[in-house]
């Protein structure tokens, strides 16, 4: 694979501002951890780095809006995210924080040895400030009116509403969302990493060496050093974060997008005192860097360039980032809660954490967004999961246990379709390879569900039960083969369903120590494995949860021995029933229709603005007057016209109107309404219309005609 000798896989560290959503486990935990999972059944050394991202601006945010203090939100995500990622299986060697002392100090020293050696400049700047609550304003702090759609509820950033990106000079009317106070500018200091000094490294580093990257990741990494790169504010003015360890920056910290990334390494430093440096400082280290999308320049440019700056560290050899994962067809949206929970999935389907990690992966948004629905999850679990895997297991280990006594029958002389059969899994076993290695997890999981497949349809087609009925030395020939499948899909479905392939080991009885546990801290190795020494299975104990089977022997010929005994069936997987799956479609549907309610109301609210000065000559000149509509029909093949008659107190006419949108032909009849009389006739799909319906356009679009508030005689002139 390669010629490195340990494996550093990290995981973007989550914002500790609220839980992780299905979109963060497809974009990032849940492959990493398939990886991390199917290295260690290979016996490599790897280590696995994650923890919370506890400060920037967002978290100040919510706790400002929940009258608390940031580190009691910190405090209380961090839990939930931790406790989220041990009930989905994903288990880091540390799940850190980056308000730890060992962080704080971390962050400081590497900032201040780039300080020290002049690696930064500074840049004087102005920048809003709050002249009441004596503070500078990030630019989430800043709210005011979207100049791009009139929004009010802009931010100095970004205007969720319309999805513009803004910068706070460009809100109409600013506010500070501190103390409600117009913002002014003031000057100030910040330090800024000199980007483009790397740019040519950065680019024969990239550009020219990591040609294997995703697309999506070199080409973002092509299009931001083909545009130059501008030197990045790496402090901010703010009181939450790692203070600047400056003389005189007293109220700055460094940026989050700054002491983030070394997480990573301070979490490392936290769990290996001792040898940490090994995993961030050795050329033998592969360091694997699992992120989404929108993490890609920090992660290939801005951070490769923070540990160039400084030296003496590795850089990673890959960056698979993921695309986004969209739900029920709408982007997911933290701020919106349109989002599918970790925590909340693990409260509402418990013993199916297999389930979600199963969907997300064979969704997963590895070239393009995907979407995720809960009826594909249904049918994924049940006619894939249920059906095919775990039917095939059922039926192997239940056959084994009525003709065999639960007994790996002898395997007796094999047929062309039993040895076809076998042969199927060597060939699987090399894609999965590839495909994990290369880092398509999607394709990966495709294969071991053709491991399961491949069972499902050998033992339709042979029919041990029928068999069994003549010739029980051929039935256990069969049942020998489909247990070398089941331990088989026990070894290849395991960096994927961890828990059920758990319980299948439980089921098939096997298990085999593996990899070296990094949580015990550095002294304790436990569970060594290594590839070639002793026995595949251990055979008659019962395994316990932690203990893996060695990727060596998925496809190997005989991993159950004739005689070796096999535990009683369970369920590997449950189906789903329509109610559960119903049961979230409803709570997706009230959240949609709360928000489309919301945002009508909002939109209902907008006023246009007044239009230009006419003078009053120009007012009288229309003649507006009461009309009552006679007849009403649709204007053939068109959807927004309807031909009324009506009666102008001065003749009967024509209009022909566009108000089919907003009424039928039988809400007009008999209406009274009011008019433009004089306006110059026009024709229309072939009809002449003289004159125009006045009708009222509220903030949302939407038109309502104008109506007298009690019946007038027709052509009273209004005016
Ligand atoms: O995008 C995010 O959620 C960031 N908190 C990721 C940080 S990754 C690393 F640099 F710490
Ligand atoms: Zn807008």
């Amino acid at each position: 694979m390669n010629n490195y000798k340990r494996t550093l896989v990290t995981c973007a560290l989550p914002y500790a501002n609220g839980p992780v959503h299905i979109g963060h486990l497809a974009g990032v935990y849940v492959p990493a951890d398939i990886y991390v999972r199917y290295l260690r059944m290979k016996g490599e050394d790897v280590l696995y780095i994650c923890g919370s991202d506890e400060h920037g601006v967002p978290i100040t945010i919510k706790a400002r809006s929940e009258g608390c203090s940031p580190q009691d939100i910190v405090d209380r995500y961090h839990k939930i995210i931790k406790d989220a990622f041990s009930g989905l299986g994903i288990n880091f060697d540390i799940y850190g924080r980056t308000t730890s002392e060992v962080h704080q100090e971390g962050s400081a020293a590497f900032f201040r040895k780039l300080y020290d050696e002049g690696k930064f400049i500074t840049r004087e700047s102005e920048q809003y400030y709050d002249p009441e609550a004596r503070q500078f304003l990030a630019d989430r702090y800043i709210v005011g009116t979207c100049p791009k759609c009139g929004h009010e509820g802009a931010y100095g950033d970004q205007c969720e509403h319309c999805g513009s990106t803004l910068s706070p000079e460009e809100l109409i009317d600013p506010k500070s969302k501190l103390s409600g106070a117009e913002p002014v500018k003031r000057k100030t200091t910040h330090w800024y990493l000199p980007l483009g000094d790397y740019e040519k490294w950065l680019s024969e580093w990239i550009l020219d060496g990591h040609k294997e990257w995703r697309s999506n990741v070199y080409g973002q990494c092509k299009s931001w050093l083909d545009g130059g790169l501008q030197p990045r504010a790496v402090s901010r003015d703010l009181d939450w974060g790692v203070p600047v360890p400056v003389e005189g920056a007293e109220g700055k910290v460094l940026y989050v997008w700054f002491d983030a990334p070394i997480g990573y390494i301070s979490n490392t430093r936290e769990l290996l005192p001792q040898s940490w440096e090994k995993w961030w400082k050795s050329p033998d280290t592969k360091l694997v860097h699992f992120i989404g999308k929108d993490n890609i320049v920090f992660h290939c440019i801005v951070f490769p360039s923070m540990l160039k700056a400084h030296g003496g560290y590795i850089l990673p050899d890959n960056v698979p980032a993921n695309e986004f994962l969209n739900l029920e067809g709408d982007k997911i949206s933290t701020s919106r809660n349109w989002a599918v929970w970790a925590h909340e999935y693990l409260r509402d389907f418990p013993g199916k954490e297999d389930v979600l990690r199963y969907v997300l992966t064979a969704n997963a948004p590895q070239t393009a967004d995907n979407d995720f629905s809960w009826k594909d999850f249904q049918a994924r679990n049940n006619s894939e999961l249920v059906a095919i895997f775990g039917n095939f297991v059922n039926r192997a280990v239940v056959l084994t246990h009525k003709y065999f006594g639960g007994s790996v029958p002898e395997s007796g002389g094999l047929l062309d379709i039993d040895r076809e059969t076998l042969a199927q899994i060597p060939r699987i076993k090399e894609s999965m390879e590839r495909n994990l290695e290369g880092y398509r997890f999607r394709e990966a999981l495709r294969d071991a569900m053709e491991i399961a497949r491949t069972g499902n349809k050998y033992i339709s087609d042979t029919e041990p039960w029928k068999v069994a009925k003549t010739d029980l030395v051929r039935t256990g020939t069969i049942l020998n083969v489909c247990l070398q499948i089941c331990a088989d899909l026990a070894v290849a479905f395991e960096p994927f369903t961890p828990f059920a392939a758990g319980r299948l080991r439980r089921m098939l009885c096997v298990g085999l120590n593996a990899g070296t546990d990094h949580r015990k801290g550095e002294q304790e190795t436990i569970n060594t494995y290594r590839p070639g020494e002793g026995a595949a299975i251990h055979t008659g104990a019962v395994p316990s949860e932690g203990i893996v089977l060695s990727w060596d022997i998925l496809g190997a010929e005989e991993i159950l021995p004739a005689g070796h005994c096999i535990g009683e069936a369970e369920l590997l997987f449950a189906k789903i029933e329509d109610e559960a799956i119903q049961k979230q479609l409803d709570r997706l549907a009230a959240i949609r229709a709360e928000r489309e309610a919301a945002a009508k109301a909002e939109a209902a609210k907008h006023v246009a603005p007044q239009k230009a000065e006419v003078t009053f000559e120009q007012f009288d000149a229309m003649d507006i007057r009461t009309a009552t509509v006679l007849e009403a029909e649709r204007v053939p093949k068109t959807d927004k016209l309807l031909k009324l008659t009506i009666d102008t107190g001065i003749d009967k006419r024509t209009i022909v109107s566009g108000i089919a949108e907003y009424y039928t032909p039988e809400q007009m009849l008999g209406k009274q309404i009011c008019i433009l009389a004089n306006l110059a006739p026009r024709t229309i799909r072939g009809i002449e219309s003289k004159g125009m319906i006045l009708m009222a356009r509220q903030g949302d679009g939407t038109m309502r005609f104008i109506t007298p508030a009690e019946v007038l005689s027709n052509g009273a002139q209004i005016g």
